[in-house]
């Protein structure tokens, strides 16, 4: 249904190009043609009246670019914003759009007076989603824009021009029936051109190349007739490319084109001249599919910078916002609190900024929290689509009006709800061990996490470089390992739980003896790691070679390379590295001490294990919940030189638990920065001197505060 459209249009009795307040000014200075002027004015005026009531604002002296109505002002239904405008040489049309406005029963809202915003020059509905598109940079202002919002009530989405030659946006671009959008992507910043993209689907948008742009292509009147029962699609403008107008006639327009060349001297042209001011209200909200909600960010939010994170991640992702309320507190302790509405054009891009805000913390305010929506599992081991994937924060679910904690956090996983007699439980599962009976947490609705403040204030780890190209000084690292030794110590002092996982490097590095050690003098309580790490940590202390290095000498050694399958031989004939401790085959290094000193360790197989060995674990879902069984209780882990194995035990373990990360190669290290400084470490150094200076400096707290345990060096 198309309904009547109506335009604005004022007539150039006093056209003339006056000043220079846009490039296309410069240099045509009283060099346009008034009767020419009046002539395409004309024309235009009789092609749009074919199709069109055209409204006429009476001209007036002095003010030769009234006749670019677009600039008048922004209509809405019945309401109007009218336009402030950025250069003097405009300001006094301001009074007469305002009288014409009043006067045909438009509800008026004025800007502050140094907010400048032109209209519908810099103001464009998109025809299908109703929201607008408002443009800043050269002639409007940003914070112009949530005024749009509040008064008209529509959603804003902001788009930056950077190329002067394109200073308002209805120069470059041109929402079309349908949702089809004609515009010059090279006139926006990539931020604009990805909001662009993520709106309009790439078959939607025509970009045009800088000829067409130009010749003010996109400065054009789209306008639906209805006859005869059909739609015709019309687009007034300038002048095409035939390339151009091939492309609109395939999607259903047809272009009338007609000369508006003494306006191009003005930096203007069709739509330039005209406004709709029959601009329909879009449909009901229950007709488009504009999803909207507020969410309620709470904590030290300016320290942490949470808000612009929040408020990025809305716009990154296609949607947008209006701040409703920001209350800083009063003290520089207090917290403060900002409730947000966060728009979005449809259901699933609200679902995917949602998933990200609740991870970032964000809750419904109290009054309008939801219960979660629960869906069946109806299969075993398989979630309902959909479902909401867990993160590492503790994390609560509003089940029948009560937040219900979730159990056995960890990342990656969905949230299984059961029905018990004392009510619902709630448990963070991986997808295979979801059973039927179960129901799980769909969507974002009914879910909060709880962030600490340190976990958001850096989204990166503090990283310590050593052997990296000389990045830091060796004290910094040495300062690290200090503050690890004194952790180490006080959570051993306590019975609390260390666990480390370690890949082979540890061996081939000389870090061996020092891990040994740590295990023998109980800072460790369970070890992970794959074949590898016992296997070479073996051949050490039963060949002295690893991988065929001697590792005394550095030097390869004569049928080294298969010395690994020897050790692996003479394990697998024991029938285990327990077995091989007792009958006396093994008697040093890091398998022999866990063997020793009762520490649980969990050998992951893989596909390029040799052997393996008979207590590599080759059955991987045994595997990682023998992973999980070791890491439960941990207050600290040491990751030890294995990307492998580290991010593995990372997804695992829910927030709270303290995390070093040794690494030569930073981009393991910053693997884990997501869990902020204060749980996570990164170090990225040699992981054998690491483990030496560390066992030095427990060596040294030892001698300050004396041995709580027997030692035994
Ligand atoms: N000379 C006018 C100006 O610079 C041209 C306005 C063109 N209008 C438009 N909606 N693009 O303000």
């Amino acid at each position: 249904m198309t309904q009547p459209v109506r335009i604005l249009m004022c007539a150039p009795h006093h056209y003339d190009v006056d000043y220079v307040i846009n490039p296309w000014m410069e240099g045509n200075v009283h060099r346009s043609s008034r009767d020419l002027a009046e002539e395409q004015w004309n024309k235009l005026y009789q092609v749009l009246k074919t199709y069109a009531t055209v409204d006429l604002v009476p001209p007036q002296q002095g003010w030769p670019d009234m006749v670019f109505t677009a600039n008048a002002g922004l209509v809405l239904g019945d309401v109007a914003v009218l336009s402030r405008f950025f250069h003097p040489e405009r300001q006094g049309e301001e009074p007469y759009f305002q009288n014409w406005f009043a006067e045909n029963g438009f509800q008026v809202h004025t800007l502050p007076k140094s907010l400048p915003f032109e209209g519908a020059g810099d103001a464009l509905f998109d025809r299908a989603g109703g929201w607008l598109w408002a443009g800043y940079g050269f002639r409007s202002e940003l914070d112009a824009h949530p005024y749009l919002a509040k008064w008209l009530d529509v959603e804003v989405l902001s788009l930056r021009l950077v190329d002067r030659r394109f200073y308002h946006l209805d120069t470059c671009f041109c929402p079309l029936t349908d949702g089809y959008l004609l515009y010059y992507p090279e006139a926006f910043d990539t931020y604009s051109n990805r909001l662009i993209e993520l709106r309009v689907p790439a078959e939607k948008r025509i970009a045009i190349d800088e000829v067409d742009a130009v010749n003010f292509a996109c400065n054009a009147v789209n306008i639906d007739r209805s006859q005869d029962g059909q739609v015709e699609r019309i687009i007034v403008m300038n002048q095409a490319s035939d390339g151009l107008k091939q492309q609109l006639n395939d999607r259903g327009f047809t272009v009338i084109e007609t000369p508006l060349t003494e306006f191009l001297k003005a930096g203007g042209a069709a739509k330039c001249l005209t406004l709709k001011v029959t601009e329909p209200r879009h449909a009901a909200p229950n007709g488009s599919p504009l999803q909207s909600r507020v969410i309620r960010l709470e904590g030290h939010l300016l320290d942490s910078g949470l808000v612009s994170r929040a408020l990025d991640t809305i716009l990154a992702n296609g949607g947008s916002f209006q701040v409703l309320n920001f209350d800083l507190g009063e003290q520089r302790q207090d917290q403060s609190r900002a409730e947000v509405r966060v728009s979005a054009p449809d259901a699933s891009v609200m679902a995917d900024i949602m998933g990200q805000l609740i991870d970032l913390g964000a809750m419904s305010p109290p009054q309008q929290a939801s219960n979660a929506t629960l869906e069946p599992v109806e299969k075993a081991g398989v979630a309902p689509d959909d479902f909401y994937v867990t993160t590492i924060y503790p994390t609560e679910v509003r089940i029948q009006d009560q937040w219900v904690k979730v159990q056995g956090q960890r990342m990656d996983g969905a949230i299984a709800i059961t029905q018990t007699a004392e009510g619902p439980i709630a448990r963070c599962k991986i997808l295979r061990d979801l059973q039927l009976g179960e129901s799980v947490v769909v969507g974002s609705e009914g879910i909060r996490t709880l962030r600490n403040e340190s976990s958001l204030k850096s989204s990166k780890t503090e990283e310590f470089s050593f052997m990296g190209a000389g990045v830091s000084s060796e004290r910094r690292v040495e300062l690290v390992v200090e503050q690890i030794a004194w952790d180490l110590r006080r959570i051993r002092d306590r019975g609390g739980k260390v666990v480390v996982t370690a890949g082979p490097v540890v061996i081939h590095t000389g870090g061996s003896e020092h891990l040994s050690q740590l295990i023998r003098e109980g800072y460790v309580h369970a070890l992970l790691g794959g074949n590898a790490i016992a296997v070479h940590d073996m051949e050490q202390s039963m060949l002295g070679t690893s991988l065929g290095m001697d590792m005394k000498r550095g030097v390869s050694v004569h049928g080294g390379h298969r010395h690994h399958l020897k050790v692996i031989n003479a394990i697998r004939r024991c029938g285990s590295i327990a077995q091989a401790v007792d009958q006396g085959i093994l008697t040093s290094g890091i398998m022999y001490e866990c063997v020793k000193n009762n520490v649980p360790f969990a050998l992951a197989g893989s596909i390029r294990d040799d052997g393996p060995l008979p207590d590599t674990q080759m059955d991987l879902l045994t595997a990682q919940a023998d992973y999980a069984r070791l890491i439960d209780g941990a207050d600290m882990i040491l990751m030890l030189s294995s990307m492998l194995h580290s991010i593995g035990v990372g997804n695992m373990t829910p927030s709270g638990v303290k995390m070093v990360c040794v690494d030569i190669n930073p981009a393991v290290v910053t693997k884990l920065s997501d869990r902020g400084s204060i749980e996570s470490t990164g170090v990225v150094t040699d992981v054998g001197l690491f483990l030496s200076l560390l066992v030095q400096q427990l060596h040294r707290l030892q001698g300050q505060y004396g041995s709580g345990q027997a030692v035994s060096v």
